[in-house]
């Protein structure tokens, strides 16, 4: 079942991401993957300073909301992400992500996203424990766990991340929480029932789809294997 909607998560997200996307091609390409059954559009922001590549920005996001109706998935792997929270918002993101390991003040920060309106994530690295989420996971929508060391598409997945996403799921189940995890890096047909069985319920897959010939054939399978890893 297709959501097409922000959070709070009430089924399955599954948001590929336009890093490897044609980005000459970008409009069609995300039609494209919306028609073949995506629910969010998955957008990679990078500084070149907190991740060593630049991808997109701003002037991106307001083109695609003027494009589509589709949710945006904003990921901003920028340091001091509170500099363009507004900008973000004010160009249609529909969520901010932010990185705990980018932002000096993290409860500051998830506070300017909450007051434009847009849900609001947090993203770890790989190597960042849970315990950077105890004193904000109350004030959030979304943790966003990083399964591969954030700054390109078409990496491995880190295994570990399993052991995280459950851990994580059982934090949140015993506090009473409604946050989703959202999980980006290396997702792929094969491991994503697992993926799914540990807990995530929005997954960001950017090479496995677009690298994919047939994108809906693709996206139905992962929806197939999520179905079966949920059980
Ligand atoms: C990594 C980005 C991801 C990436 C995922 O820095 O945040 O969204 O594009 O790409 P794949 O699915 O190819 O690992
Ligand atoms: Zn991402």
């Amino acid at each position: 079942m297709a959501i097409n909607q922000p959070l709070p998560l009430q089924g399955v997200a599954i948001a590929p991401s336009i890093l490897s996307a044609d980005f000459a091609n970008l409009g069609p390409e995300c039609d494209a993957v919306l028609a073949a059954g995506a629910d969010w559009l998955h957008v990679d922001v990078m500084d070149g300073q907190f991740v060593p590549n630049i991808t997109i920005g701003v002037p991106v996001v307001r083109s695609l909301r003027k494009h589509t109706n589709a949710v945006l998935d904003v990921h901003l792997m920028v340091d001091e992400p509170i500099r363009f929270v507004d900008d973000f918002a004010k160009a249609g993101a529909d969520i901010i992500t932010v990185h705990a390991e980018a932002a000096t003040h993290l409860h500051r920060t998830i506070q300017a996203i909450r007051a434009t309106g847009a849900q609001v994530g947090v993203s770890l690295n790989p190597a960042t424990p849970l315990s950077a989420l105890d004193y904000v996971l109350e004030d959030i929508d979304m943790v966003l766990l990083m399964s591969v060391n954030p700054g390109f598409g078409g990496q491995s997945f880190i295994p570990q991340t399993l052991g995280k996403i459950a851990a994580l799921r059982q934090t949140i189940e015993a506090r009473d929480l409604n946050v989703a995890i959202e999980v980006d890096g290396g997702v792929k047909v094969k491991n994503i029932a697992d993926i799914a069985a540990a807990g995530v319920r929005a997954f960001v897959a950017g090479s496995a789809i677009f690298g994919a010939p047939d994108y809906a054939q693709v996206i139905d399978t992962m929806r197939g294997q999520i179905a079966k890893g949920i059980g």
